[in-house]
């Protein structure tokens, strides 16, 4: 089975609040975008990256990966779910896109072997890593200051993180469906709701996180030097 891993790092970090879109700030010897790519092209099964990188990015050649054959460029968009869509254009329509946030090095190599594991179940149409939610949930009413409408009961609410495997050819398809029909489009998994595909949760390793903000940088170095859950 072919997977090509896509990885949307057009962004800006603008909550990161750094001199430099955060997939370019450095945890040990290598930046954030490096730790995520090399655990991607880690896997036997992926054979090829396709990166979706900003046009007014300056850092990515100065990577020493940024000629690797493995890799695939292409130029990001206005919003994370234009650059995936950019990157799937690159793909056959038979093969599964693995989609991961640049933002999320500490991905473990069993979670990605976990969800690329399920390719083999024919009853598999496509699914994501998540994590069941652990605090107390609360919805507010609209309007500021912010008080409680209800809480929410934690039952089946599971957290959606990154990578998201699906079949290049649907994926592409969802994404466009959904933003030409103006659904919030804020992970893969959206469009493919949106279109009626089901959408396996696979329990992952809570510590893959989204990096953010300044204060998740050294959870995250913790996390790579530790394989903590
Ligand atoms: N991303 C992208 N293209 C965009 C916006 C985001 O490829 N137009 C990527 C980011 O580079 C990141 C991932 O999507 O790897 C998740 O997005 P997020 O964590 O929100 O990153 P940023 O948008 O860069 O950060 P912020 O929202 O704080 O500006
Ligand atoms: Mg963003």
């Amino acid at each position: 089975t072919a997977i090509v891993a896509v990885v949307p790092a057009a962004g800006i970090g603008s909550r990161m609040q750094a001199d430099r879109p955060k997939q370019y700030l450095t945890i040990g010897s290598l930046t954030i975008l490096e730790h995520t790519l090399l655990k991607l092209a880690a896997h036997p099964a992926i054979s090829r990256v396709v990166v979706a990188l900003s046009p007014d990015d300056e850092y990515f050649e100065q990577l020493a990966l940024h000629n690797a054959d493995w890799l695939t460029k292409v130029y990001g968009g206005e919003t994370r779910a234009d650059s995936v869509s950019n990157a799937l254009a690159q793909l056959a329509d038979h093969e599964w896109a693995l989609v991961h946030d640049a933002a999320r090095p500490c991905v473990s190599n069993e979670d990605i072997a976990n969800l690329v594991s399920q390719i083999d179940n024919p009853l598999f149409s496509g699914g994501i890593l998540a994590t069941p939610v652990k605090d107390t949930m609360k919805r507010a009413r609209p309007g500021e200051p912010a008080l409680v409408l209800k809480t929410e009961s934690r039952d089946n609410l599971w957290h959606a993180l990154t990578p998201q495997l699906f079949k290049a050819g649907q994926l592409r398809e969802a994404l466009a469906d959904a933003l030409a029909n103006g659904i919030e489009v804020t992970d893969e998994a959206s469009a493919m709701e949106y279109a009626g595909v089901p959408v396996a949760l696979i329990d992952s390793n809570p510590a893959n996180i989204k990096i953010t903000r300044p204060a998740d940088l050294p959870v995250a170095q913790f996390y790579l030097q530790h394989n903590l859950r």
